[in-house]
């Protein structure tokens, strides 16, 4: 095990290049397994739960390779329609193979992913819309045997939550599927027009991806494509905050600034200076401390992203007065608040509402990240407390954040990565 060690308090200045979306390129590497032939994609984070997919890809007979900065799959020596239990609790959205496999296959066996620190990953969503498409699903001891060789045909379906990975495997499986699907109350986030834009790329026919009703009319076969993925939204607005936090300034290139409303009227109602010169850049400079947050509240795009919780969280707990954060996505992702209490944020939970009373500073302490991204956010409150901060189990961290170190640190970051001793590890459990 890593941790992270930061000696709070320098100002971050500079610029950073936006990360491609890890929630882009999961969904669309597993959509590569449908598209008989060599898919070529661009802007892949460097990511341990991209490997882990790459390990997926490979385990199903996909020949997988690097070529300059691009990923290249080629499914045509597709084989096996398994993924064995160990590489799918390595990574919890190895679900989103289902339906690339039942498009390709007729066939997925795979172990439910479980649940995970943020909570319960229930998958019955998924399983609702894949047997309204004509998918026999069978679940024995953990495991999932789901059968399409009669054929996969078009439906009506309706999710009784938007869910985003549900969202996928419906879009990929009936991208094949005789006739017309229609799914209503679809996820509409950025990442699900993105592998919308994958698939018809490869010759699907997606019709209203992002925008909650969608309509896929099926087609023979997906062949390869030539794709680049999205610029993270998250990574890109933990950079931001992480500029906010120490009164800094930064340049974000290479973002999409659109997808990112949410947040930035909430960094902006901080008190942060926001230019949004065009293009794909942004501009953020912040001076004394946080205003109050506007009162917020996760939800399913447009709203406010639960992935980004946990960072505004460390603002509130700098900022001048209470704010109020409410978290309605997962039932268990406030696990981060016993860690911030640890350096001095003063926090008080009541079921899905936070309180934060801002305070004027926080202090270094030894704490553990729970999740990828509440592991971000003690990262930022390192950066903005006084003295030492030492965040253990960065493994969480490196799921999602590219050379997320060195690129605080050529922002002027005092961060450096160390290896846990085992001796420490035992005298910290
Ligand atoms: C994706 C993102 C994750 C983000 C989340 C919500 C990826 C790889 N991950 O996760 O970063 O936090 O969206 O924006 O893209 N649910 C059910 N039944 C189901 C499926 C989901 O009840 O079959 C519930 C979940 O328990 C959760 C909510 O729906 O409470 C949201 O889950 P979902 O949108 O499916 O998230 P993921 O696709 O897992």
């Amino acid at each position: 095990m890593s941790s992270f060690v930061i000696q709070g308090g320098a100002r971050l200045e500079g610029e950073h290049t936006v990360q491609g979306a890890k929630n882009s390129a999961l969904p669309i590497l597993a959509a590569a397994v449908a598209a008989r032939g060599e898919c070529v994609l661009h802007g892949c984070p460097d990511l341990s739960d991209v490997r882990a997919t790459l390990t997926i890809l490979e385990s199903l007979g996909c020949a997988v390779r690097r070529q300059g900065g691009a990923l290249v799959v080629d499914s045509s020596c597709l084989c096996r329609c398994e993924i064995p239990e160990r590489l799918m609790r390595e990574m919890r959205s190895s679900i989103v193979f289902l339906g690339p496999l039942l498009s390709a296959m007729g066939c997925a066996n795979l172990s439910a992913p479980g649940g995970c620190d943020i909570g319960e990953r229930p998958i019955d969503l998924h399983l609702e819309t894949m047997r309204a498409l004509g998918v026999r699903v069978i679940e024995e001891n953990g495991r999932l045997r789901c059968d399409a060789r009669a054929g996969l045909r078009g439906a009506r379906c309706s999710l009784h939550f938007p869910s985003v990975g549900a969202t996928e495997n419906l879009m990929i499986a009936a991208s094949t599927a005789k006739g017309v699907t229609v799914l209503t109350n679809a996820a509409r986030e950025p990442e699900i027009a993105d592998l919308a834009a994958f698939l018809n790329a490869c010759g699907a026919k997606i019709y209203g991806a992002g925008e909650g009703a969608l309509v896929v009319e099926g087609v023979e076969r997906l062949h390869g494509a030539e794709h680049t993925v999205i610029p993270d939204r998250i990574t890109a607005v933990t950079f931001l905050t992480a500029a906010a936090l120490t009164g800094g300034e930064i340049l974000l290139r290479g973002a999409r600034p659109s997808h990112m409303d949410a947040m930035l009227s909430v960094l902006e109602q901080s008190g942060c200076r926001l230019c949004r010169p065009g293009g794909d850049t942004l501009y953020l400079r912040m001076q004394g401390r946080p205003r109050r947050l506007p009162t917020i509240r996760t939800m399913p795009y447009p709203g406010f992203p639960t992935d980004a919780q946990a960072l505004f969280m460390v603002l509130a707990a700098l900022a001048e007065g209470a704010s109020i954060i409410t978290e309605t996505i997962f039932e268990n992702r406030f696990r981060h608040v016993a860690q911030l209490r640890r350096m001095g944020a003063f926090i008080r939970v009541e079921g899905r509402v936070a309180v934060v009373e801002g305070r004027r500073f926080l202090q270094g302490a030894r704490v553990e990240a729970c999740d990828l991204r509440a592991g971000a956010a003690l990262v930022l409150a390192g950066l903005a407390a006084e003295g030492e901060t030492r965040v253990r189990k960065i493994e969480h961290v490196d799921r999602g954040c590219e050379h997320f170190e060195g690129d605080l640190a050529l922002l002027g970051a005092n961060i450096v990565r160390e290896e846990d001793d085992l001796g420490q590890e035992d005298e910290e459990a």
